[in-house]
């Protein structure tokens, strides 16, 4: 669904700053548009159609590789922000659990750029260098620290945090968080690791499920993100002040896109794999 590239033909209603060819821009097609899912007409091609309102510039210095890899992680960390209520001036504490992850790295940075006070993320081992790069307070490595909401409720049970943003899917950490999320704090997640339908379940089950029969007594937040153009530009904002950059584990050629898909499968990725789509015709379509 995402992608970076350059405007060859715009519309007679697209806006002057996005009308010229040549111009950089980036976005994401809409997951929402049923025709793209059908037909499978996503950003895997040399060329896209799509509205204005789908797109923002590239900011100067970010390289196209780096911008194709904002867009949908970056709306998604932008939006589990804005649902969580990350103001400046609040003193929020926040746990970003998989901040190694496409989503995560992002999320680690935006929430501190919208003003969390401390930020704490999770990852594994290998991956703790990385995620310390991204101006985290603190790292936790959960297969060192494992079962990871034990580990949560032993460090922080006497200072428990405002915010849990969980962009990996996992139910045990909600159900623990009475132990270090304060009872007026927020759980939003993103991830869906345990599997699509457990995750719809848990899902219904979290929100709906009242206290006093045995739910858990945290606020749950899930959602889809609805991609636009308005906060693409935010994004692109935040890179071109300094306050977020993209981390790009790999970029595949066409020829293997499949290895690609194969890494992104194996949930291991440390940031954003990004495919490079050769030209073959360069003759502008009509
Ligand atoms: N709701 C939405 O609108 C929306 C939008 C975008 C993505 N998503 C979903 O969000 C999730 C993350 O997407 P992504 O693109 O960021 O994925 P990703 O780049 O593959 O990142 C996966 C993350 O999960 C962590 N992880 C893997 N296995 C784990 C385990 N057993 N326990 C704890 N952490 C584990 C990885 O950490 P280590 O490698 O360090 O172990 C990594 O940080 C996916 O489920 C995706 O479908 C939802």
């Amino acid at each position: 669904m995402d992608f970076s590239g350059t405007v060859i033909l715009a519309g007679p209603a697209a806006p002057v700053h996005l009308n010229r060819a040549g111009t950089r821009v980036f976005g994401t097609l809409a997951l929402q548009s049923w025709e793209v899912l059908r037909s499978g007409a996503g950003t895997l091609a040399e060329f896209v159609v799509l509205g204005s309102d789908a797109v923002a510039l590239v900011p100067d210095k970010l390289p196209l590789a780096e911008a194709a890899g904002l867009s949908a992680a970056g709306q998604t960390a932008l939006k589990m922000c804005d649902v969580a209520g990350i103001k400046p001036g609040r003193g929020q504490r926040v746990l970003v659990n998989g901040g190694s992850g496409g989503v995560g790295t992002l999320a680690c940075q935006i929430v501190r750029a919208m003003g969390a006070e401390e930020v704490v993320a999770t990852c594994s081992g290998g991956n703790v260098e990385m995620v310390s790069g991204l101006g985290v307070d603190e790292v936790i490595d959960y297969r060192a620290m494992a079962p990871l909401p034990d580990h949560l409720a032993r460090t922080y049970s006497d200072r428990p945090f405002d915010v849990i943003l969980d962009t990996v899917g996992i139910q045990a950490l909600y159900e623990g968080s009475p132990s270090y999320l304060k009872p007026n704090g927020v759980y939003v997640n993103v991830g869906a690791l345990e599997g699509v339908m457990w995750t719809f379940w848990c899902w219904a089950k979290n929100a709906l499920w009242p206290t006093i029969l045995g739910g858990t007594p945290r606020r749950y937040v899930m959602f889809s993100t609805v991609t636009n153009g308005r906060s693409a530009e935010k994004l692109a904002d935040m890179v071109e002040t300094g306050k977020v950059r993209v981390v790009v584990d790999s970029v595949f050629g066409m020829d293997a896109v499949l290895e690609g898909y194969d890494h992104l499968a194996s949930k291991r990725a440390k940031g954003k794999i990004v495919i490079k789509i050769q030209m073959t015709d360069p003759s502008t379509p009509s």
